[in-house]
């Protein structure tokens, strides 16, 4: 049984929305997780979950990793998701969307949502006639568009800050990098490394996906699943598929001195992170280096500015060396280190709106 509530303060979430509109057969739920930096911001994930508790699971997981993942990209904002309970491909419509939009508009700006798993730019900019806390819409409507963009030269920003503290240098030349997932952001990735002068090796279980990076590079190796990307002889290993690729087996096995990727949730479970440091593999947290989609949508909200929102994310680089430097001087994982690090954010610069204005 999940606990709304939460169990410790890091757990408790602000507020919990269920929202159902019975003829659009909408059936979503919102969490706002922690206001303290600003409004909550996090995408929508359209899924079947199996059932109202595993949707609820996740979503307050899910917005509570938003908070932290806000906080250490230097956002004035908090963090928050929402999840709509079905089948993309079979039951999302515009009624339902417009529902929902009014639901997110109902919250008076508490909640701005995004695109996640099964949502996408075109769902936002139906959503955003209903509701005027809406990013991730279209180009053409004046969003932000795909932020797999800025997601992949995050990851590439924490890959050169990774390769600086274990090899001496951020350039990747002459590194042999494997890429699991080359998808949305995992064949951008590709692009980066590769004009940087990275040898790359790819996996993905779609064979499309692999044929698109194929045509860009036909240089690029080809291995048949992560398995044997993870025992191939790699410098880096960057998982850009689904969450959980590190876990016991895994780590045990895997060559590469350096993990830096897209995928959200990569540690399987409390403890790899120890387990990667016990084998000297570096571990850039995934939450920090994936940041830069979420800053180019928090781009939107003033007026989407592809530069700006690209040099804010430039500075995933400085961030995540200062994580492993705090890793370094506090005596623990990285993973550690940025949640200790966006706890202290969202404290030191929350507690200032205690301070009377007057007014
Ligand atoms: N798109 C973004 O802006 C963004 C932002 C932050 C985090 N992420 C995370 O990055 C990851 C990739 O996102 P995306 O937008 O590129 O998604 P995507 O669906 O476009 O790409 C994922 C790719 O992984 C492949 N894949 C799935 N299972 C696999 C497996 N077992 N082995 C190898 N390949 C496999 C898929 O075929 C697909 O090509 C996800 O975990 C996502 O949550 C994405």
């Amino acid at each position: 049984m999940t606990d709304v509530f939460g169990t410790s303060h890091k757990d408790v979430h602000e507020q919990v929305v269920f929202c159902a509109d019975e003829q659009s057969g909408l059936r979503a739920i919102i969490a706002i997780h922690n206001t303290a930096l600003g409004p909550a911001l996090g995408g929508t994930r359209f899924y079947p979950y199996d059932s109202e508790q595993a949707a609820l699971a996740d979503v307050l997981n899910l917005a509570k990793g938003m908070s932290y993942k806000n906080a250490l990209a230097g956002l004035d904002l908090g963090g928050g998701k929402a999840v709509i309970i079905g089948d993309p491909a079979r039951d999302k419509s515009e009624p339902l969307l417009r529902a929902y939009g009014r639901f997110v508009e109902s919250l008076g700006g508490r909640y701005i949502t995004a695109c996640d798993v099964g949502t996408y730019s075109e769902d936002m900019d139906i959503v955003a006639r209903e509701s005027r806390f809406v990013t991730g819409r279209t180009v053409a409507n004046g969003g932000a568009g795909d932020s797999s963009i800025l997601t992949a030269f995050g990851v590439f920003q924490g890959m050169r800050a990774s390769a600086e503290r274990v090899f001496g240098t951020p350039s990747l030349h002459g590194r042999r990098v494997g890429v699991e997932g080359v998808g949305k952001v995992g064949h951008r990735l590709v692009d980066l490394l590769r004009e940087d002068g990275a040898e790359v090796v790819v996996c993905d279980v779609s064979e499309r996906a692999v044929e698109r990076v194929r045509q860009r590079h036909p240089e690029v190796d080809v291995v048949a699943d992560a398995r044997a990307l993870v025992t191939a002889d790699i410098d880096v290993f960057a998982p850009c598929a689904l969450g959980g690729a590190l876990d016991d087996d895994t780590v045990a096995e895997l060559r590469a001195k350096i993990v830096c990727g897209a995928a959200n949730n990569q540690l399987a479970h409390l403890g790899v992170e120890k387990q990667l440091e016990d084998r000297g593999i570096l571990y850039a947290p995934d939450y920090v280096v994936n940041s830069g989609g979420v800053i180019q949508v928090a781009d939107e909200i003033r007026g989407f500015d592809m530069e700006r929102a690209r040099s804010k994310a430039a500075q995933i680089y400085d961030t995540t060396l200062k994580i492993f430097e705090i890793a370094a001087e506090e005596g623990v994982p990285p993973a550690v280190a940025a949640d200790r690090l966006a706890e202290r954010r969202m404290s030191e610069v929350g507690r200032i709106r205690a301070i009377w204005l007057g007014r």
